[in-house]
């Protein structure tokens, strides 16, 4: 069954279709590409496994294609490989009526949302996301960029697709460890802003595990719906958008830190989410077996959630490069209860030491 929701953005309005074989219903994108002409940046793990499907699709309907194969994996999320997508799209001379389609997972997505936004000063973009992750949180909301090597996603635009296609049956092929990563950002929307969905989460553990198609498109439709909500109330991240980033600070310094692509970006969400409820539990606002009950989830995900010993001051100073960083102080989003997340700068030094401390330790 496929479902329709909508980002609700003004003008920039958009519809995510979830559901299987999306990538076969030609008339999902047809309305979207007038000119009969689109490019598809994708990576060498995904072109083989589903461009040519793509490709048939869009002919079948009259759409001619130009494909650009980048390289896979975190590490090329960077201006080099960007300059690539430019590349591709003058040589073939990419007008601004052709829209990008992005087909991949969040790096694919990210590095083409920021082609898109600056491609002729912004062309049209399309999101066919093809993990887990990609499906329940980066292709929606209009975030994209590139990573720098001082810092994670710290060039990009807010840029919207016109559409985002989620087609499960593409999860099939996914990498099992892929899938946990996607997982991460799933509890997020839980542990944040879901008590009811966080509970559904540890019920249906082992079904998504297990890639059943009922409980993938119910964790991917809950999932995108948290998200619309809160994109279509604060869409750059003025408020409450903040609260997404829920783990991410300490996560994005174990990506950086580790070097990028050692730990999955879900990977380190899950162990910088569990250094999120330890301080809040240090802080006196969720009590241990709360902590507790965090950590059994991201476990029974098969997720981490021990971080990595980078050496507390290591950690402050990647930290310190966060996007949230304000005057100089570190915001962290926290946990004042499971399902209620808030961001606060008012997190004593010395209780911010214990948790980096506590949380690289089993
Ligand atoms: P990814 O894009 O690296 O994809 C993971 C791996 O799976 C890659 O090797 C990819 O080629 C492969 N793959 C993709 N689809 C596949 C399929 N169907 N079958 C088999 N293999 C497949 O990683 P990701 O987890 O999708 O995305 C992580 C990125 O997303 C990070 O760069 C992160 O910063 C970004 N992100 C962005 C937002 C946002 O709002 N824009 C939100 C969360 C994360
Ligand atoms: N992934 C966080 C956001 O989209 O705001």
């Amino acid at each position: 069954m496929k479902q329709k929701l909508t980002v609700g953005l003004q003008e920039r309005s958009y519809d995510i279709h979830v559901g299987a074989e999306l990538l076969g219903q030609a008339e999902l994108l047809l309305a979207h590409v007038p000119r009969k002409r689109v490019a598809i940046v994708t990576n060498t793990t995904v072109a083989p496994l589903y461009l040519e499907r793509l490709v048939n699709t869009l002919r079948s309907v009259g759409i001619s294609s130009t494909a650009v194969i980048l390289p896979d994996g975190e590490s090329y999320k960077t201006s080099a490989t960007l300059n690539l997508i430019y590349d591709a799209l003058l040589e073939n001379r990419c007008e601004r009526s052709t829209p990008l389609i992005a087909l991949g997972g969040g790096v694919i997505g990210d590095m083409t949302g920021f082609a898109a936004a600056t491609y002729l000063r912004g062309v049209p973009f399309i999101q066919i996301p093809t993990t887990l992750l990609s499906q329940v949180d980066s292709s929606v909301g209009g975030k994209t960029g590139i990573n720098h090597p001082l810092g994670k996603n710290m060039v990009g635009a807010f840029y919207q697709p016109q559409l985002v296609l989620a087609d499960i049956s593409t999860l099939n092929t996914l990498p099992d460890r892929e899938l946990s990563a996607g997982l991460a950002e799933v509890i997020k929307y839980g542990l944040i802003r879901d008590l009811p969905f966080l509970v559904w989460l540890e019920q249906n553990m082992q079904a998504l595990l297990a890639r059943e198609p009922a409980a993938l498109q119910y964790a991917i439709v809950r999932s995108c719906s948290n998200k619309a909500e809160v994109v279509g109330v604060d869409e750059r991240e003025s408020g409450e958008r903040a609260l997404l980033n829920l783990g991410h600070t300490f996560g994005h310094a174990i990506e950086s830190g580790m070097g990028y692509g050692v730990w999955l970006h879900g990977e380190a969400v899950a162990a910088g989410t569990v250094m999120a409820a330890d301080l809040s539990c240090r802080l006196g606002w969720i009590s241990a077996s709360d902590v507790a009950r965090v950590r059994e989830l991201f476990k029974r995900a098969k997720l981490p959630v021990t971080a990595p010993d980078l050496g507390g001051e290591r950690y402050l100073d990647l930290m310190g490069m966060d996007k949230k960083v304000e005057s100089g102080r570190l915001r962290f989003v926290l946990l004042k209860q499971l399902g209620d997340a808030v961001i606060t700068a008012d997190v004593p030094l010395h209780i911010l030491h214990e948790t980096l401390e506590a949380c690289v330790h089993e």
